[in-house]
């Protein structure tokens, strides 16, 4: 990996992530909110359905270093479906550096499904590690190994609200979005993303695949961009609310 902006020059994942800790910046109301999201060089979201396949192997490097910098990874329910998770922290070392770093071993897991069609089957449900909160409309629980709670809402579920109950009821203060564009667009229609790491990756795919962010903004939303990183030719944006 090179560091492009600032001070370019050679640089690796693991340092450049150290000095990163958005648990030290919760709001009173609300944890800190970075999202993460990977666009085609046409501002694509997926392929074929899924965001995996745009993914070279430095993205999901970052993505799951990313994760060790969080108390919880939030999530939309399509991208559950499109891309179902499993355990948050996989791998051993990465819990362990979370630990290092103050933070829970395992991340809290938080879905918004408002019709809780989502698929159980998944690792993320069935491997019994780790924690998962439902932000939904139905309140009839499903069967999982990993335990999940459900917290129900009547009519629209506002994403403010989802970041008030982790922030008040969780303790969450600092959460990582991995979209998918419904909710990364109700984030920025709210004026709600603090970071944005963007990686873009250098493949055009047309058709009508989601754009990164599929929602009616109520204005144009401005970050500024404070870091760009290059590693095996996809570009690693990070900006901030301008
Ligand atoms: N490029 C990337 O970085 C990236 C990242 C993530 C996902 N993706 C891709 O994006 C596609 C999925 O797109 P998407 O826009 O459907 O993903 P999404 O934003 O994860 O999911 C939208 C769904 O989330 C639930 N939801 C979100 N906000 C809600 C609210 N306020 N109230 C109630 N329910 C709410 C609803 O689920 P229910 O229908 O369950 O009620 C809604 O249908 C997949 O192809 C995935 O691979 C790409």
């Amino acid at each position: 990996m090179r560091r492009l902006i600032p001070d370019p020059g050679p640089t690796d994942l693991e340092s450049e992530l150290e000095a990163y800790r958005p648990f030290e910046h919760a709001l009173e109301d609300r944890p800190w909110v970075a999202v993460n999201m990977i666009t085609t060089l046409d501002g694509r979201a997926s392929i074929s359905g899924r965001s995996k396949e745009l993914g070279s192997e430095a993205d999901t490097e970052h993505l799951l270093g990313l994760r060790t910098r969080f108390d919880a990874v939030m999530i939309g329910g399509g991208t559950m479906r499109a891309e179902r998770y499993g355990r948050i922290i996989s791998r051993p070392e990465f819990r362990q550096r979370r630990q290092s770093a103050g933070l829970e071993e395992d991340a809290l897991a938080v879905i918004i499904s408002g019709d809780l069609d989502l698929p159980f089957d998944a690792p993320l449900f069935t491997d019994g590690n780790g924690r998962v909160v439902i932000f939904t409309r139905k309140n009839q629980a499903p069967e999982t190994e990993t335990p999940v709670e459900l917290v129900t809402f009547d009519g629209l579920i506002d994403s403010a609200d989802v970041l008030a109950h982790l922030r008040r009821e969780e303790g969450v203060r600092a959460v990582l979005c991995e979209g998918g564009p419904h909710l990364f667009g109700q984030l920025v229609a709210g004026d709600l993303v603090d970071d944005l790491f963007l990686t873009i990756t250098p493949v055009a795919t047309g058709g009508d695949a989601p754009r990164i962010l599929e929602s009616n903004l109520p204005e144009e939303a401005r970050f500024e961009l404070v870091g760009l990183n290059e590693a095996d030719g996809d570009l690693f944006a990070r900006y901030r609310r301008a």
